[in-house]
């Protein structure tokens, strides 16, 4: 069995299987031209809608100016509160920041990685006592798995909140057979290259079932455009899609079932083969996950990493530094008691190689160093 290193996702399989097309579907875009907001835009939104079961989706350029976009379009600003996990990428709580409201951190639940409805339900009053307005939840489907949107509506009700789900690493997986897209008030993705359904660059999408809403998101996307983008009725950014991106993911739509069950496929794998003092990631009753990281729990992570490491494995810390630990993040408002269980997940979590074309002989070479790297 080789020891050269192995890649942490295989891009470039999926680029072996899907290279013709993908060319071509580019070079359809070379020939018309239309490189804002042509055809292959349009006809994407359509797909990604119709496969979220959603009335509408609006593409844009990157999962955070989709979360930014749904914050704008809600008028949220100074003074607003939104609850939001620490145990996250820094995009869904920075860009509450950056629009002048205050991102409260919420723990998560160790079986999920996902927002703690119990924890939120004590961070509300210290939004308040705060002088904030409590606004919105942003729930985030941690490493491809949806969070506990059943637990999360009732206490949204009572507060008069919103959800926005940030399904960025989720979009294919989910919920008491409700795809992502279609859980929260409003959801985003992202399409950056190393997630599920990725494009060549940056990309994202919003998905909404209000027209309303829709249409005032789609003048964000260009300038807070009116009837043309030089009639301007309210503030807005540069937030299109790419058409050359639209392209390369018509293309990867064909394909994309089959990954997620590949994905599935590797998940089981690894939780059959992995040693007993490892804690394999659950997916809860009632949910599907698309695998966006493969994320275990071991106490002495970091000598198994080293170990992994030597033999050419290649494993990855999400998220080492929770948000509420760094400089830019470390003046907002915590539930009282602090993170507990972010803490300790900081400490503990390993993400193993994962993608679709993880094959049985490369996975049994990862399997087996870590059983040796677990004893050492
Ligand atoms: C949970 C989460 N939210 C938001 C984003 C931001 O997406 P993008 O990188 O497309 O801006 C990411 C991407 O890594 C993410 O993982």
């Amino acid at each position: 069995m080789s020891s050269a290193p192995l890649p942490f996702i295989d891009l470039k399989a999926q680029r072996r299987r899907l290279g013709p097309q993908i060319e071509a579907a580019i070079g359809r875009v070379l020939e018309h031209g239309a490189f804002i907001m042509g055809p292959e835009v349009r006809e994407l939104e359509a797909q990604l809608a119709a496969y979220a079961g959603v009335k509408h989706c609006i593409s844009c350029a990157s999962g955070t100016d989709a979360l930014m976009m749904v914050l704008m379009a809600k008028g949220i600003g100074p003074g607003d509160a939104v609850f939001c996990p620490s145990f996250t990428f820094a995009a869904t709580a920075e860009v509450v920041a950056l629009l002048g409201a205050s991102p409260v951190f919420v723990d998560v639940r160790e079986d999920d990685f996902n927002i703690d409805p119990q924890s939120l339900a004590a961070a509300i009053p210290v939004a308040e006592a705060a002088g904030l307005t409590p606004r919105a939840i942003i729930a985030v489907d941690l490493f491809g798995q949806p969070a506990d949107y059943r637990a999360l509506q009732p206490l949204a009700d009572a507060h008069g909140l919103w959800i926005l789900a940030d399904a960025a690493q989720s979009f294919g997986a989910s919920y008491d057979n409700r795809r992502v897209g279609a859980l929260g008030d409003v959801a985003t993705t992202s399409f950056f290259p190393a997630k599920p359904l990725g494009c060549y660059g940056d990309g994202g999408a919003i998905f909404t079932h209000d027209d309303d809403f829709r249409d005032v998101l789609h003048s964000i996307r260009v300038h807070g455009q009116g009837r043309d983008k030089y009639e301007n009725v309210r503030l807005g950014i540069t937030g299109r899609l790419d058409t050359m991106q639209a392209a390369v993911l018509l293309q990867k739509m064909t394909i994309f079932d089959d990954e997620i069950a590949a994905r599935n496929a590797v998940a089981d794998r690894y939780a059959a083969g992995l040693p007993k003092s490892i804690a394999a990631p659950a997916v809860l009753a009632g949910r599907t996950s698309v695998w966006a990281q493969y994320t275990v729990l071991l106490d002495n992570r970091d000598a198994v990493q080293q170990a992994l490491q030597a033999e050419g494995i290649p494993t990855m810390i999400y998220y080492l530094r929770p948000l509420h630990t760094q400089p830019p993040y470390a003046r907002f408002p915590q539930v009282p008691g602090g993170l507990p269980v972010t803490d300790r997940l900081a400490q503990r979590v390993l993400s193993l190689p994962m993608h679709p074309y993880l094959d049985v002989p490369t996975q049994e070479r990862i399997l087996e160093a870590v059983h040796r790297a677990v004893a050492a």
